[in-house]
């Protein structure tokens, strides 16, 4: 690339915000911009506005930038900004990011709000890069000059990463039960004296994000519509005293009769040839030991962009078996999947 595209962040204080700051410092294709945030912070400047917790340092460049406020972000169009990774609260997303999008913008979201609507594509690279075509559909429908691209809710992409190498052997229901971290509630999320010494077993709106999204990815393109994949998920999420890294226990059964052995060698056998910088090597690492995998050892697996699966073994259905997945929730789960989505998408020719 010899030019580096320049991107903005919205809602760039925040835990995915500064996911992002932290992901594109360095970019060997993004430049970070400009920086969005709500009134709170716009003015400050981005040291003074973030509470920065990933490092002991926060990059430089993005230090010294001031925070505008996200309204500003159709007006810095004339800046050439040509992506904007969003991380806002969906209350403030639905109509920020149509507006940006509509003013010419790639918008590239974390946030659940539009993720359903039909000509918005739910992508995952490894798993169904041709649902970017919906791209296409959407501008013609809406007549914007940009579009709106989505990456799923953090556990959904642990285990639609999971299922996608299982598909070849006819699955017609999945359970799953998620342990997630604390970084996944947002930077001001659940409060230390909640969640110290505990496990919360309710996350709002997360088990009907947990039921429907996988269907939409694991989905066919078929003409300008998604044929949502023929089975069901039935999910129960819990807020666990973990910083980072989501770990979900997975049931799934099948049509028919599969062994470990089978659905060992389909996860090793999993790869992309997506080649762009922060496609990992491999989607899927099998971990052999068997207390593995946990948030600790495996959430940075990939540079923080492989999921790691272990622990397979036989169900107590007829035709199930039961795995443990963990990935990281801020990078695969969010700020990482929307920059490979970003990757993926100039490198495919929809961002000029
Ligand atoms: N955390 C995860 O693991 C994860 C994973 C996938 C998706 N997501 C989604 O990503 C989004 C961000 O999540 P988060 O965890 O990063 O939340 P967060 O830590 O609460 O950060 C929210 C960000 O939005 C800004 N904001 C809040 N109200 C605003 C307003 N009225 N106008 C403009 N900006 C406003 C905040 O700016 P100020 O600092 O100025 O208030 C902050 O930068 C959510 O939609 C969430 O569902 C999160």
């Amino acid at each position: 690339m010899s030019e580096k595209i320049k991107v903005g962040v919205l809602g760039a204080t925040g835990s995915v915000g500064q996911r992002f700051v932290q992901l594109l410092d360095g970019h060997p294709w993004f430049e970070l911009g400009a920086l969005f945030a709500s009134e709170r912070s716009a003015g400050k400047t981005y040291r003074e506005a973030a509470k920065w917790f990933l490092t002991s340092e926060m990059p430089q460049d993005a230090a010294e930038m001031t925070v505008q406020p996200v309204e500003n972000a159709v007006k810095a169009m004339n800046d050439e900004l040509r992506i904007l990774f969003s991380a806002l609260p969906g209350s403030v997303a639905k109509e920020v990011e149509r507006e940006c999008a509509q003013a010419g913008y790639c918008v590239a979201s974390n946030v659940s709000v539009h993720r359903m609507e039909k000509d918005v594509p739910l992508v995952i690279p490894e798993v169904n890069p041709d649902h970017l075509a919906l791209i296409n559909e959407q501008r013609r429908n809406r007549n914007w000059d940009g579009f709106i691209v989505t990456n799923p809710n953090c556990s959904t992409i642990v285990l639609a990463l999971c299922l996608k190498p299982l598909m070849e052997f006819g699955i017609t229901e999945v359970r799953v039960a998620t342990m997630q971290a604390v970084s996944g509630a947002g930077y001001a999320g659940v409060p230390s004296m909640a969640i110290l010494d505990n496990v919360i077993p309710y996350i709002e709106r997360e088990e009907d994000k947990m039921e429907s999204e996988p269907l939409k990815i694991l989905g066919t393109l078929e003409g300008s519509e998604i044929r949502n994949a023929d089975f069901t998920v039935c999910a129960s999420c819990h807020r666990v005293p973990v910083m980072d890294g989501h770990t979900e226990a997975i049931w799934v059964k099948f049509r028919g009769e599969v062994n470990e052995d089978a659905v060992k060698e389909a996860f090793k056998k999993f790869k992309t040839d997506l080649n762009t910088p922060f496609a990992p090597q491999k989607p899927v690492i099998l971990r052999e030991e068997r207390d593995r995998p946990q948030p600790k050892l495996d959430r940075d697996a990939g540079r923080g962009m492989s999921v790691s699966v272990g622990r397979i073994r036989r169900g107590r259905l007829k035709n199930e078996l039961k795995f443990i997945a963990q990935g990281h929730n801020t990078i695969r789960g969010a700020a990482g999947a929307s920059i490979l989505n970003a990757e993926v998408m100039l490198k495919q020719g929809y961002i000029s």
